[in-house]
């Protein structure tokens, strides 16, 4: 499969978020990536429910919600009913994962797992067989625009590895610090797909800056 750009929103213009999403919509983007934080399980607050809706009624593309919240397993429906595709939950947030995938994937969602830089890749092997996706996050949650842990290449090829000889699949998604320079390399070690928000919002031409994302492989 070739790999897939999922921009990151949070890095858009919310006075212009209309004209993002249509830029968005124009471009080679494959889905949009939405961060929500609640300030509890990151130090930072983004946006919700109203937010995501009123995006879902802006675009037909894949809607990939990834929630920096504690607890998530409260508000799986909501996220659902907002609008969202995939709904990946913090490995570190969330105490029964489990329950939570069989959430997600009754309401008709795909469900991914995300893990912080500073949480093994052990801690999926559980989880493998439920999730669609998993999210290796490529910098301490919480802010757009901060650069990109070498060490996250490491467990790219080790959660590749993980996928060898099992008789489900799941994409591999990395989050953090993507830019021009590292998105080859990501590829090469296994990234299916690349969330990217201050690469591609704070460049000159964010449809073209997508597009060399896209065709890096
Ligand atoms: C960080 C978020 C990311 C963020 C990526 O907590 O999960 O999705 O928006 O932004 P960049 O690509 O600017 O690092
Ligand atoms: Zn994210």
């Amino acid at each position: 499969m070739p790999h897939l750009v999922a921009p990151s929103l949070l890095s858009a213009n919310f006075l212009n978020l209309e004209r993002d999403v249509a830029m968005l919509n124009e471009s080679q983007a494959d889905w949009f990536h939405l961060d929500v934080m609640d300030g509890l399980f990151v130090p930072n607050i983004s946006f919700g429910f109203p937010i995501i809706q009123q995006i879902r009624g802006a675009t037909d593309k894949i809607l990939d919600v990834h929630l920096m919240i504690v607890q998530p397993e409260r508000y799986l429906e909501r996220f659902k009913k907002a609008g969202a595709d995939i709904i990946s939950i913090h490995a570190e947030a969330c105490s029964k994962p489990l329950e939570a995938f069989k959430t997600i994937r009754g309401l008709n969602a795909k469900a991914g797992i995300v893990i912080n830089p500073e949480t093994p890749v052990s801690v999926l092997e559980p989880l493998l067989d439920f999730v669609d996706m998993v999210l290796i996050m490529s910098v301490h949650p919480g802010f757009g625009g901060q650069s990109f842990i070498p060490g996250t290449i490491g467990k790219i090829l080790a959660v590749k590895k993980m996928l060898q000889n099992r008789e489900n699949e799941f994409l591999i998604e990395v989050d953090g610090g993507v830019d021009l320079q590292n998105a080859g390399l990501l590829i090469d070690s296994g990234a299916d797909i690349l969330v990217a928000g201050n690469t591609i919002f704070a460049s000159a031409d964010p449809q073209q800056t997508i597009l060399r994302l896209k065709n890096i492989r």
